[in-house]
């Protein structure tokens, strides 16, 4: 059965939801489902922008068949071929021999990689500022390399302000029927799973998604739709989308609050981060979150990490050196470029404690621009009751930290 939404007049939303895959990537956990958003155009020729996901291949057929009723298919669009995308257009090439690719050089160099026959098909090589027209509908392609990967190209309607913006913008949890952003309360219910998929998916190339941003602030006012590859489509308050890509691309804090990350074996180290926590929200801090890094998926950690404005990591030590999963998660946002934030660190060991120093040295030596306070926590084995004024003094310092942001 066909699944198919109108977007404008002769635009329609042909993609599929996807509840079955656990891990986007195979690595991040999506247990609110992800949509592979596919578009079809239907002016004097029709035209695919971007396919779907092999397991929603069947979907997407469908979906076309239902739009396209007679017609043919002129012309497909590829603005990004990483196959969450990309993987069914081998089928698509195959059921339309006559269809036209559109795509960047780089696009083209990738589809022969992952093995897609393009043979019998006219292929168009697209680069910045050139453009298409399909009847009434003229569209112009806009280069966005590393917005995810190298060969990305958005695609912007001239005729009617929809853009075609790939990976950007985008979210993961299934679209289940909605699809527009005014259909969901995206604050409550999206924001998060929209910022862990920037800051786990593209959060390393702030600086290229800064540059997609100031193509994008260049036609603001032409813009009326914005229409990414995962989640919802925009067509009103582009101001908060942007002002969201804005912080989360150029590593500014979204809150001023506190995350506490810790790993505790026992239970000891725990203890004292929510006893850290407790104090910082009896003087006033609002917002503070206290994470398990044993029990958390990493990707949950990361996208508070962009969120968040202090973080506080506590740590046991282990094989004379730093607790496994936290130095997992500290490679993770170094990885990710994260940068600009205020760090506190509390430290356990039984004996020859040293994760404090292995925690100290890489945030001081392999991430940049990172603001450690002088006030630490050191315990052996557990929290004594006799260091509370050394909390005291860790809990001070972070409030005064976060008023002096
Ligand atoms: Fe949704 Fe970079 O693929």
């Amino acid at each position: 059965m066909h699944c198919v939404r109108k977007v404008t007049d002769d635009l329609y939303w042909v993609g599929a939801n996807d509840h079955r895959l656990h891990l986007f990537e195979n690595i991040h956990p999506i247990p609110k489902g992800v949509s592979y958003n596919s578009y079809l155009l239907t002016d004097e020729q029709t035209v695919l922008f971007d396919t779907v996901d092999w397991s929603a291949c069947r979907q997407l057929l469908e979906n076309i068949s239902f739009v396209l009723k007679d017609r043919p298919l002129d012309a497909l669009v590829v603005t990004h071929l990483e196959p969450d995308h990309g993987a069914a257009l081998q089928e698509i090439l195959l059921r339309f021999p006559q269809v036209k690719v559109i795509a960047s050089v780089k696009c083209f160099q990738f589809m022969k990689q992952f093995g897609f026959c393009l043979d019998g098909h006219e292929c168009v090589a697209v680069k910045e500022g050139d453009t298409q027209t399909f009847g009434k509908h003229t569209v112009t392609f806009i280069g966005a390399p590393m917005v995810h990967w190298p060969e990305v190209t958005l695609a912007f309607d001239t005729t009617n302000g929809v853009l075609f913006s790939s990976d950007a913008f985008g979210s993961f949890i299934a679209l289940d029927g909605k699809l527009f952003q005014d259909e969901v309360n995206f604050d409550r219910d999206w924001i998060d799973e929209a910022r862990r998929y920037y800051t786990n998916i593209v959060g390393k190339y702030g600086a290229q998604t800064q540059s997609v941003l100031k193509k994008a602030a260049g036609i603001l006012d032409q813009i009326k739709m914005i229409c990414p590859l995962h989640g919802l489509v925009w067509r009103d308050n582009f101001d908060y989308l942007l002002d969201k890509y804005q912080r989360w691309s150029s590593y500014t804090p979204e809150d001023h609050t506190v995350m506490i990350a810790y790993a505790s074996m026992y239970g000891n180290t725990e203890s004292a981060a929510y006893a850290l926590a407790a104090r910082l929200c009896e003087k006033g801090v609002k917002g503070v979150t206290v994470y398990d890094v044993s029990n958390t998926n990493v990707s949950y950690l990361v996208s508070e990490a962009f969120r968040c404005s202090h973080i506080v990591l506590a740590s046991v030590t282990y094989n004379m050196g730093l607790y496994p999963i936290m130095r997992d998660f500290l490679e993770d946002i170094k990885a990710l470029n994260l940068q600009n934030r205020t760090f506190a660190l509390m430290e356990n060991g039984t004996w020859a404690s040293c994760a404090g120093k292995v925690m100290r040295k890489f945030l001081t030596e392999d991430m940049k621009n990172m603001t450690l306070l002088d006030e630490t926590v050191s315990m052996t084995s557990a929290l004594a009751e006799n260091q509370a004024d050394q909390l005291e003094a860790l809990a001070d310092a972070i409030v005064a930290s976060l008023q002096n942001k």
